[in-house]
């Protein structure tokens, strides 16, 4: 009995990326704008969602494995419905909602931690999708907190910047410890 492949053999395996954790450097650096969407950028995004679900978590931005460009991919859909992956390349936020909403944030760069953020309930973005053709988009609920955080790290900001000093400095302090530890 031969075993039927779903992809191609040319197709090469989906790469899962390490992902960087604070107080990594790389996380606060800006990521440069992507020139073009081809086939190496697609193959991008799609390993960026496969690390992503295999994290797992519902966004991740380039700059969190390492690659100083402007990519970002999230799935906000639930557990038991299917996927629905967004990807989006150069996102650039045109307008804000003066509502704001709270959601208790957490990032896959500061694992074990989640805190109370406030940003703007409904974002309008516009960005390059998976075929490179512009869009534009309006979010609100989860994915407007998930796209706002997500183009955060390509600023080099993170949810922490939110919080109080004391309170970010708590947290950075311990995995600053605990790399030191590792490194021992
Ligand atoms: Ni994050």
């Amino acid at each position: 009995m031969t075993v039927r492949r779903a992809v191609p053999m040319s197709a090469s395996p989906m790469k899962i990326y390490p992902i960087l954790t604070i107080p990594d450097a790389v996380l606060r650096k800006e990521a440069a704008s992507v020139e073009r969407v081809d086939d190496d950028l697609r193959r991008l995004m799609d390993d960026m969602l496969g690390t992503m679900y295999d994290a797992p978590g519902v966004g991740l931005a380039a700059p969190q494995i390492g690659i100083l460009r402007r990519v970002i991919v999230m799935d906000a859909a639930r557990d038991d419905d299917p996927p629905d992956p967004v990807v989006m390349a150069n996102p650039e936020i045109l307008a804000l909602s003066d509502e704001m909403r709270t959601h208790e944030e957490g990032c896959l760069s500061i694992p074990d931690h989640t805190a109370e953020v406030e940003r703007p309930a409904k974002v309008r973005v516009a960005f390059l999708g998976h075929d490179g053709k512009p869009q534009e988009t309006e979010l609100e609920g989860i994915l407007a907190t998930i796209v706002q955080h997500e183009i955060d790290h390509l600023n080099g900001v993170l949810f922490i910047d939110y919080l109080s000093r004391l309170k970010r400095d708590m947290i950075v302090k311990k995995f600053t410890k605990a790399k030191r530890v590792d490194a021992m």
